[in-house]
């Protein structure tokens, strides 16, 4: 489902931000706790170390604290707030308990696209906007760390906890928005999933095999849709679940690691937090310049994909 409407009323970044909790676990301590080392964990994943013991509700308090002080708006300029997460604290309530902490007084609700999550809320965002709504904010937060089973190696060494935001605001023209696709395919369901209550199963090796397949498939379907290719784009911000599949996918897209944002050595795989904790710290890092194609790329457990190609706007 590739799409852009370009007589929609369009959105730009205006402001972002981010949060990980305070405690982090190295490989080394995983080494502690399951039949692992920290040689095998980087060689087969790109992880170091990530971040654990957040709470989905407290990480997006504080990410969507900071994308709003970053966006020189109040809180009460926002019209509507997505949460992404896969992990939610309550069965519901988790994004109107983020908007009173943050006295909003807006519309509220929670996406869950697993890993996908993010760029699936981007896209419903730019949606609200077309239909009206001046300023969104968006985050993506997940605790995978309540969900992981510690004494499972295979999958205790990838997962971690964090959040990310940013919010958007309506503008004249086109905006930052160049092509989307959200895309699914339900029948690899089967190889990662969590039952409600239940922690994190899956089979990596196909995961990994599956994951390559539809985040390309998805990437390119918006790069088609603008008529651009991988060399056109300045930074391809995909999902941080393993380097050796971003390397894989980079390959494909003919995009080079080094217009590559990865912040999973240190953050682990954060499901819907992934996206905009990396492109929160390339902004920070200076990686972004006005006009710069930008793509984002998520996939995750559905299975779910979904890709965003953003034409920076004038805020860096
Ligand atoms: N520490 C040490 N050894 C481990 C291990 C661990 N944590 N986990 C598995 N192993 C062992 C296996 O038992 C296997 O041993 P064997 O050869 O004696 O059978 C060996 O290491 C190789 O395992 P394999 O599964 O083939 O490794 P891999 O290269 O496929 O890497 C993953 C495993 C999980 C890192 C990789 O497949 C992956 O990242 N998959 C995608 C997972 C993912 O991203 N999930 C979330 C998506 S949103």
């Amino acid at each position: 489902m590739p799409a852009t409407d370009s007589s929609a009323r369009g959105a730009t970044i205006i402001g972002w931000g981010s949060y990980l909790p305070p405690k982090v676990l190295t490989n080394h301590d995983l080494e502690r706790m399951v039949d692992t080392s920290d040689e095998w964990i980087v060689e087969r994943s790109g992880i170091r170390e990530r971040h654990v013991d957040g709470t989905t509700i407290g990480m997006s308090i504080e990410a969507g604290r900071a994308a709003i002080q970053s966006s020189g708006l109040s809180p009460a300029d926002i019209d509507a707030l997505i949460i992404a997460t896969t992990t939610p604290d309550k069965q519901w309530g988790n994004a109107a308990t983020v908007q009173d902490a943050l006295g909003m007084r807006c519309g509220v609700f929670e996406i869950n696209a697993a890993c996908s999550g993010f760029v699936y809320s981007l896209v419903a965002a730019h949606g609200l906007i077309a239909m009206g709504a001046t300023n969104v904010l968006v985050i993506g937060a997940d605790s995978l760390s309540k969900i992981t089973d510690w004494n499972d190696r295979n999958t205790a060494v990838l997962f971690g906890d964090g959040a990310g935001a940013v919010v958007l605001q309506s503008c004249d023209g086109p905006g930052e928005l160049v092509a989307w696709d959200l895309d699914a395919d339900g029948s690899a369901g089967p190889i990662l999933w969590a039952d409600v209550g239940g922690y994190i199963q899956m089979e990596g090796k196909e995961v990994f095999r599956r994951a390559v397949r539809i985040m390309v498939d998805s990437a390119n379907k918006v790069l088609h849709h603008a008529g651009v290719s991988g060399d056109d784009i300045a930074l391809l911000v995909p999902h941080q679940a393993n380097i050796r599949i971003i390397q894989a996918a980079c390959d494909r897209l003919g995009v080079d690691m080094d217009r590559t944002a990865v912040v999973l050595d240190r953050m682990g795989n954060t499901s819907a937090a992934s996206i905009p904790l990396a492109l929160d710290d390339a902004l920070t890092k200076g990686r972004i310049a006005p006009g710069d194609l930008v793509l984002l790329v998520g996939f995750g457990g559905g299975m779910t994909a979904a890709s965003a190609l953003l034409r920076w706007g004038p805020r860096t």
